[in-house]
Formats: C-alpha cells, sequence, structure tokens
C-alpha cells in the first residue's frame, strides 16, 4: 500500500480578522510517510494542524484524507476515520486514573468497528499501551490521577490516547516541548517504531536535532506560508529558511 496518497492538503487558508495564520498552503503525504513540521513560533503549526482535524474551519481550501473530502468536518468525524492527534497543551481527564483516560478512544466506534479486544480486556489494552511509552505496569504510575503526573507523562498519555484510537495518520503538536531529555530519548524510539510499522506521521516539533533524526521530509512554515519542503538539510540550507529563523535558536 506504498506509494499512496493519505492526506492531501490543497490551498488551505485561514483568517483571523486581519492574521492570515495558514496562507495557501498546499501539500501531500503518501502512506507511511513522516513528515516534519517547522517554523518560528506563530508561523501556523498549530492552526494548520487544527484545519486538518476538524478544530478549525477554513477560510478556503480543501483537505482530503484517504480520498475523501474531511474539509470543515467535525474532529469527532475525523478522528473516526483514522486521524489522531496530540495537543501542545496535553489534555487529559485530571480525575480518572490515567489508563482510564484511554477509555474515549478504546471505547469508539472506530476501534469496535476494527475489531479491537473485548469490553472487559480494554483496560489490558490501555495499560499495554501505556507501558510501552514508560507508565510501567508495575508501578503505581498508571494508575494515579491523571491530574497527579508530572507535564512529561501528561503529554505521553496524549500520546497513548492517539495511539488507542488505532489510527491511519497521528499528527503531533509539539510533543517534546516541556519533556525533559530523558523522556524525549524514550519516547524517540517508539515513535519511529509506529512508523516502521507503517503508520503515517506529521510532527510539528521545535525540537530539530530530535525531529530530524526521525523524519526525512520537512515542510517550514513562515506567517503561514509554505517556504520550503525538503530533506532537512536541504530545507536548512536555504536562504530564506534561515532569515526566518534569524533570531531565534535553531537547535540540531
Ligand atoms: N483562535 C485564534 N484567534 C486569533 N488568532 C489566532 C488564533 N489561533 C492562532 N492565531 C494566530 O495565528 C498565528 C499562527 O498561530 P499558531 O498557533 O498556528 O502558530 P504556531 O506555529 O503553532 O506557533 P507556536 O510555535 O508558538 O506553537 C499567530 O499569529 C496566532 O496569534
Ligand atoms: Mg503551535
Amino acid at each position: 500500500m506504498q506509494d499512496e496518497e493519505i492526506l492531501r492538503v490543497e490551498h488551505l487558508t485561514k483568517r483571523f480578522g486581519g492574521v492570515i495564520a495558514v496562507d495557501n498552503v498546499s501539500f501531500s503525504l503518501q502512506k507511511g510517510e513522516f513528515l516534519g513540521i517547522i517554523g518560528p513560533n506563530g508561523s501556523g503549526k498549530t492552526t494548520l494542524i487544527n484545519l486538518i482535524t476538524g478544530f478549525v474551519k477554513p477560510t478556503s481550501g480543501k483537505v482530503t484524507f484517504n480520498h475523501t473530502d474531511i474539509t470543515g468536518k467535525a474532529p469527532y468525524r475525523i478522528a473516526c476515520l483514522g486521524v489522531s492527534r496530540s495537543f501542545q497543551m496535553a489534555r487529559a481527564f485530571h480525575k480518572l486514573p490515567a489508563y482510564k483516560n484511554l477509555i474515549v478512544p478504546l471505547y469508539s466506534p472506530r476501534v469496535k468497528r476494527l475489531g479491537g479486544g473485548k469490553y472487559g480486556e480494554r483496560d489490558d489494552v490501555a495499560i499495554d499501551l501505556l507501558d510501552d511509552l514508560g507508565f510501567e505496569r508495575d508501578s503505581a504510575v498508571p494508575y494515579k490521577a491523571a491530574g497527579s503526573l508530572p507535564h512529561g507523562y501528561l503529554k505521553r498519555l496524549d500520546l497513548a490516547r492517539c495511539m488507542a484510537l488505532r489510527p491511519d495518520l497521528l499528527i503531533l503538536d509539539e510533543l517534546f516541548s516541556g519533556m525533559a531529555m530523558s523522556e524525549v530519548a524514550a519516547t524517540l524510539p517508539m515513535i519511529e517504531k509506529f512508523n516502521r510499522e507503517g503508520l503515517t506521521i506529521v510532527m510539528a516539533e521545535h525540537r530539530l536535532k530530535e525531529l530530524f533524526r526521525v523524519t526525512h521530509r520537512v515542510m517550514v512554515l513562515n506567517f503561514g506560508q509554505k517556504i520550503a519542503d525538503g530533506t532537512p538539510k536541504e530545507v536548512m540550507s536555504r536562504e530564506e529558511v534561515q532569515k526566518a529563523y534569524l533570531g531565534t535558536e535553531v537547535e540540531g
């Protein structure tokens, strides 16, 4: 199923009053690809993700997922089609134990349709997913109230929530922000593994060094516009990309 288009974004634009947060952005993604999205603060990365996943309605343009027009559809509909996204500010049901936070995707019509485990086994699926992401099953961590967890755990819980939906496309919005180096080091190989197993991944990230370890293709946004799309080496050697990053610290 390689070389088959999974996502197509055409002339996508979002205006907030006088601000053009996303300005006529087009790109497409093949199944199994790993695309990095980079750009300075306020360049439109989160808005682009919000547009693709239905959290924000576009001013104009079109989004096609698996040959279905999903432009402006509700977030839960897009999720049920197989697009999972994490949040820059990780959200959780704070009063629930961490593993119970995965209830919503695990009991979703999508997972039911795909033939997830029996209802009684869903807690085991949740614990397995969390264990892979550093919530050791034999420790107290997966059973603690999500609200009591440190920030880095909340970000990984958000990733586990995404994976529980058994997505075809995973979109990560600054997953590594606020994570300790050791957490990033432990999470990167898991993300690589998901991609190796065939999952298509889009990752907006400021931590370029870590991003460039896992992706061969990077798209650069600046003031809402796509200014480069290519290998990390290609895009970082472009003058307009260096100018966009002038005054900001480029890692890697
Ligand atoms: N709901 C909104 N209302 C008004 N303006 C918005 C809204 N959301 C985003 N913007 C503006 O759109 C632009 C792009 O913001 P966005 O959050 O998409 O950038 P970003 O690349 O994700 O930035 P960061 O790296 O800081 O996360 C900014 O100028 C921002 O202020
Ligand atoms: Mg953002």
